[in-house]
């Protein structure tokens, strides 16, 4: 959320802007969208996903967790590029996280979902995705304990599984390991079909899609400090293309801004 206030208001100083109405795009769970609308009693957020039963889930959550608040939500389901105004009202921020626009393998729809991403923002508004460099194939397990004791412990497995050196397409897994000994089981969850876009590709996409300004967020290195900051800032434009997609492993964001 931080980040996302952040965002908004490093493109929007002077003016007397503040971000109020958020969209979640790929929203899954809502998560973010909930947590947008419990931070302030002025916010109002917009969730889109395309699975139904996801949705549904988000419903349940998003009136678990906001209570009446809940009605400050509205969970759309629909193809991301097919929701805009004057079907639904423009916003200050789009996020589209948890790389989940890395689904586009293509320049074109790529640039298309950003052009709908755009369409959606208010004056100074700010698109937010994610992205990551450093593929290797390999597997992490975390073993995690739920908060809710009906609930088993269990390990979450994160598989990189392959990818296409040409076309960069990358194929990443989940699964979970529930039990213990004999009684063991290994859950598949979800698959993820990506492409590993650069940062440089990334800007020059968001650019082309006809936003005024797009950068690299990422943790600084202050060369006179000596260490690199905890905090995302924008990254000075000639380093990009340092940024190999297969290099070092890091995570960052693109913010786009409309003026
Ligand atoms: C990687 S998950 C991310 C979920 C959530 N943003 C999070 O961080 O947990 C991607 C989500 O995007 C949804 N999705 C995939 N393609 C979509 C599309 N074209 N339009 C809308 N939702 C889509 C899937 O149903 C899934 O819930």
């Amino acid at each position: 959320m931080g980040f996302i206030l952040r965002a908004h208001h490093h493109y929007n100083r002077g003016y007397d802007r503040i971000a109020t109405r958020l969209r979640e795009d790929f929203a899954g769970s809502a998560a973010v969208a909930c947590a947008w609308v419990a931070m302030d009693e002025n916010h109002r957020a917009l969730a889109v996903d395309n699975h139904g039963p996801t949705l549904r889930w988000a419903q349940r959550y998003a009136h678990r967790t906001l209570g009446k608040r809940a009605e400050d939500l509205h969970l759309v389901m629909s193809d991301v590029v097919d929701i805009a105004p004057p079907l639904v009202p423009r916003v200050d921020a789009v996020a589209a996280l948890n790389f989940s626009a890395l689904i586009y393998h293509d320049a074109d729809d790529l640039k298309h979902y950003m052009q709908s991403a755009r369409r959606n923002l208010r004056p100074g508004g700010v698109f937010v995705m994610d992205f990551f460099t450093g593929f290797k194939t390999g597997s992490t397990r975390t073993r995690i304990t739920p908060d809710d004791p009906a609930l088993p412990p269990f390990v979450y497995i994160w598989e990189q599984r392959a990818l296409r050196p040409r076309s960069r397409r990358i194929d990443c897994r989940i699964a979970f390991e529930v039990g213990r000994g004999r009684g063991r089981r290994i859950l598949r969850g979800f698959r993820y079909d990506w492409r590993l876009w650069s940062a440089e590709e990334l800007v020059e996409a968001a650019l082309g899609a006809g936003f005024d300004h797009a950068d690299i967020w990422g943790k600084r290195y202050n060369a006179g400090l000596g260490f690199r900051s905890t905090r995302f800032g924008p990254l000075p434009r000639a380093g990009l293309g340092r940024l190999d997609p297969t290099g070092d492993n890091a995570v960052f964001y693109l913010v786009a801004n409309r003026r």
